[in-house]
């Protein structure tokens, strides 16, 4: 945990932006897996962790707004329980830690809900993520499933993003060890990634790392030779020679913040020259993202320059032609860059997803687009000091979208397809690192992690 000030200065001026009512924030639940004792690992709910700081399962934390009183509710463990567990620390001892003074068992949780309720108060609650947390919220404030999104609080989840999207400097610091983690994830399949291998004999090793580094993944793990696939977890196919594999990995350290890095190596100890070819236009793309990034500069913007980065690479390729502005004013790019160039990060890989992209990544003013490739764009505001984005162009040739594209004589004057028809068994690069905004630009986070051809065939070698 961070020390009392943080948390407690965190949820004063939570308290202060939502302004009256009751702040609702429950925690995660234990979840089984096949049966009801055999668990999955736990995941502590993101907001929770930020404003309490408390990494145990069923636990719930209320803020009275109005009589300016906090309470963690939740239950020890009894003797028969600790039996299997061995000793766990007390509630009490987590509500000092986190400066919450209150502690109340978690079946007070109704009462006192059901009477704030009762007496008209507004209850601040975000839309669940989870079946088991929705049905809590239902049951405590007499809202049907079919209506809780619609009676969430927009308030309580703007004041959310208000604060968790400006990393503080000790957050930063768990972000690069992550991001450390999450480079020695990588180093792992880069050097494993050989002919006869198969992607899941490889990611077991990088899931390992990220254990051994005190926490565990941010998110499942991408290692694959189908890099065409943008999320194509890991499989069972085994490496060949004349492929690339694409890891696209991150670990959480222990205080839950993630990283995320993407490589793509060749199997063998050297890339082919068209491998290379490609390298170079995506590598070039993110390096010229990377020194657009700013405070005020629409992440959008920076989307759309390695789009034409990207753009004029596959021209140079003889794959697009005409002029390269208009190719992506188009959308003709989005055959092969089919997603966004990055999305903010922090205690969630993908930062406070559940909170609503239109609310994290654009503004009253700046909508999300609904057209394919751009849609995918998760983050279009302008960038501020203290946000954390990754930066992550790539190219991806997957065989039946040039077939559909090309059977619906989809933009004809900017595609070349049977040139494209020749790049069908490439596969896909992506290349991503990992961004603070300050003052002037972007910061690299974590230590510099191989990416030119040369450094990654060093390693190789
Ligand atoms: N690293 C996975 C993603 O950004 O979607
Ligand atoms: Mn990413």
């Amino acid at each position: 945990m961070f020390s009392k000030d943080t948390y407690t200065s965190r949820r004063e001026r939570l308290k202060k932006e939502v302004g009256a009512g009751l702040i609702l924030l429950p925690g995660n639940e234990e979840v089984g897996m096949n049966y009801k004792d055999n668990l999955y690992h736990f995941r502590q709910d993101s907001t929770f962790l930020y404003f309490t700081g408390i990494d145990r399962a069923d636990l719930v934390f209320i803020f009275d707004i109005d009589n300016n009183k906090e309470y963690l509710l939740g239950d020890d463990l009894t003797i028969e329980q600790l039996v299997w567990t061995g000793p766990v620390e007390p509630l009490s001892s987590f509500a000092a830690k986190s400066g919450i003074e209150n502690v109340l068992s978690y079946n007070e949780a109704a009462a006192m809900l059901k009477k704030a309720a009762t007496a008209k108060k507004q209850i601040h609650y975000i839309m669940p993520y989870r079946g088991d947390i929705a049905i809590r919220i239902s049951e405590w404030l007499g809202i049907p499933y079919s209506s809780l999104k619609q009676q969430s609080s927009l308030t309580l989840i703007r004041a959310v993003i208000n604060q968790r999207a400006y990393k503080s400097a000790e957050e930063i610091i768990q972000i690069e060890e992550s991001i450390n983690i999450t480079a020695q994830m990588q180093l792992k399949a880069i050097e494993l990634g050989k002919a006869g291998l198969t992607e899941y004999e490889i990611a077991g090793h990088v899931h390992g790392t990220a254990i051994s580094g005190g926490g565990n993944l941010s998110f499942p793990i991408i290692l694959t030779t189908n890099g065409q696939f943008l999320h194509n977890h890991v499989g069972k196919s085994k490496l060949e020679s004349g492929k690339l594999l694409l890891c696209d990995c991150g670990a959480e350290n222990s205080m839950h913040y993630a990283g995320d890095l993407t490589r793509t190596s060749p199997v063998d100890k050297k890339f082919t020259p068209r491998q290379k070819e490609v390298y170079e236009i995506v590598l070039h793309a993110q390096l010229e993202a990377i020194k657009a990034l700013a405070p005020g500069k629409l992440f959008r913007d920076v989307h759309f320059l390695a789009a034409e980065k990207l753009t004029e690479g596959l021209k140079s390729l003889g794959i697009i032609k005409g002029d390269v502005k208009e190719a992506v004013a188009h959308g003709a790019h989005t055959l092969f860059f089919q997603c966004g160039l990055g999305h903010m990060m922090g205690l969630d890989v993908h930062d406070m997803e559940n909170l609503g992209e239109e609310y994290v990544g654009y503004t009253e003013t700046l909508k999300k687009s609904t057209e394919f490739g751009t849609r995918s764009l998760r983050l279009g505001r302008a960038l501020e000091p203290g946000f954390v984005v990754t930066v992550e162009p790539g190219l991806y040739f997957v065989p039946d979208l040039i077939d559909s594209w090309r059977a619906a004589n989809k933009l004809t004057q900017f595609i070349d397809y049977d040139k494209a028809d020749t790049f069908k068994d490439f596969g896909g690069i992506r290349i991503e690192d990992d961004y603070l905004i300050t003052d002037t630009g972007g910061q690299l986070l974590g230590k510099p992690l191989a990416k030119t051809i040369a450094e990654i065939e060093d390693l190789k070698a």
